[in-house]
């Protein structure tokens, strides 16, 4: 999709985003929990919108050397278009122009094929695994993509 354009999150987003959060976006955080992270000066995130509105967002914690990709999302009837790819990519451009970051780091439920595929399309790799990390149920994968193996290619659209 070409007219896509991303930006960083504000807090003016957070009233669409609080519209369509349980409706069109799985329930992942309620925006309370938004607004805190849009202080927290370790934290950044970016929106997706087609023509104003937004159809995805995503966003990373910076620890020492490590950026966390905390979540990634794609409104339902935007998947499959290229929207995840577009938001992986920009958090990967992000946490490249952090200092000192060495990896990017994510956990994923072992059900969650769809987000695995996403990462392991941009390099990722399983790393570990959590037991019953999710609701004392479901696995979380532990997914990294070292920037020393970042494929060449990526390297420059980043830098
Ligand atoms: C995971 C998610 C963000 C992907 O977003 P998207 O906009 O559909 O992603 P893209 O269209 O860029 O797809 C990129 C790749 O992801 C993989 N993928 C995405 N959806 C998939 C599916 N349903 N089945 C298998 N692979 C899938 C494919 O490898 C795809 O590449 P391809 O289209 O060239 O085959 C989206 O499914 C989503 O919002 N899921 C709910 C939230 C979530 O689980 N987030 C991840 C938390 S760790």
């Amino acid at each position: 999709m070409d007219n896509v354009q991303i930006s960083k999150m504000t807090i003016s987003d957070l009233n669409e985003i609080e519209n369509i959060l349980f409706s069109d976006f799985d329930d992942f955080w309620n925006i309370n929990v938004f607004k805190n992270e849009l202080l927290n000066p370790n934290s950044k995130y970016i929106v997706a919108k087609l023509n104003n509105k937004i159809i995805g967002y995503a966003g990373i914690w910076k620890s020492v050397d490590d950026v966390h990709i905390t979540n990634i999302v794609t409104a339902k009837k935007f998947r499959r278009q290229n929207i995840g790819s577009i938001l992986l990519s920009n958090l990967i451009q992000m946490a490249k122009a952090e200092n000192g970051i060495t990896s990017i780091t994510l956990e994923v439920n072992s059900n969650n094929i769809s987000a695995q595929k996403l990462y392991e399309k941009f390099g990722f790799k399983v790393v570990g695994l959590r037991k019953k990390y999710y609701n004392n149920t479901d696995d979380a994968i532990i997914m990294t993509l070292k920037m020393k193996d970042m494929p060449q290619s990526m390297r420059n659209t980043c830098e």
